[in-house]
């Protein structure tokens, strides 16, 4: 893996907020503060570009600029959209973002760049043998890593587990959406992992998002083999992943 330095900036776009900071990549802290705008509603790929384009302004950046999507990003191109516009579903990426940003900028997956930012600036172990990251939010994201190599655009939250997709299921929203305690919510995250185990079986889940954090209160009453880590770069990972991706031109 390479060592990066310099400075980037990421904007992490999601439901509810687009969110962006200029990164030290030596450290993998934010640089000042981070801006944080409300996505528009609806949120057409028009719009959300604008949205992009203002923070870039706002925080007199000028150079590489990475972007993250709740979306399958192929080739440069939007394949899906989940909590966004499905106006997304189809649009080349390359071609909407030059009408708004003078800089080089690379698009991904918003999962794949938390993990990379994991993976970079987390614990030791992220880096490896065969890791699967997941973050917990809104929906379920995932990233598969074998040595640090991410491999991207894995789509682990769609999963059907028993009758249900896996992050309609136990993502933290339907925990607070359905006013789950802590016990009863990781119950579900356990049916999800013990699939993703049977079908994968990583050297270790690694758990981002911002359940993480409370990662005392549910951890031990997880119950499969796989050891299960929370992240450690909290809601600064997406955007410190695309950070990395655009100076590593990664555009998967
Ligand atoms: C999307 C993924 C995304 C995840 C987290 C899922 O619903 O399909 O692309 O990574 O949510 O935002």
């Amino acid at each position: 893996m390479t060592t990066l330095s310099g400075h980037s900036f990421g904007i992490d776009i999601g439901g509810s907020g687009i969110k962006g900071a200029e990164v030290d990549l030596a450290t993998g802290e934010f640089v000042g503060e981070r801006l944080k705008i409300a996505t528009p509603q609806p949120s057409t790929p028009h719009e959300v570009a604008k949205v992009v384009a203002q923070i870039v302004q706002e925080k007199q950046w000028d150079g590489p600029v990475g972007i993250t999507l709740p979306s399958v990003v192929r080739n440069q191109e939007v394949e899906t959209a989940a909590n966004i516009s499905k106006d997304w579903i189809g649009v080349n990426a390359t071609e909407l973002f030059a009408d708004y940003l003078d800089a080089d900028f690379a698009v991904l997956n918003d999962a794949d760049a938390a993990g990379l930012a994991e993976v970079a600036y987390g614990e030791d172990i992220a880096k490896q043998g065969s890791v699967i990251f997941l973050t917990l939010g809104t929906g379920i994201g995932s990233a598969f890593f074998l040595d640090g190599q991410l491999f991207p655009n894995t789509e682990l939250g769609h999963l059907t587990v028993g009758d249900d997709e896996a992050e309609k299921i136990a993502s933290s929203a339907v925990k607070d959406r359905e006013e789950l305690k802590y016990k009863q919510w990781t119950k579900r995250l356990n049916k999800v992992l013990a699939e993703y185990e049977k079908l994968f079986n990583p050297q270790a889940f690694l758990i981002g998002g911002g359940i993480s954090r409370k990662f005392e209160k549910w951890g031990p009453h997880l119950d499969i083999e796989t050891p299960v880590m929370p992240a450690q770069l909290r809601n600064r990972a997406g955007i410190v992943g695309a950070a990395m991706a655009a100076v590593d031109g990664l555009k998967p």
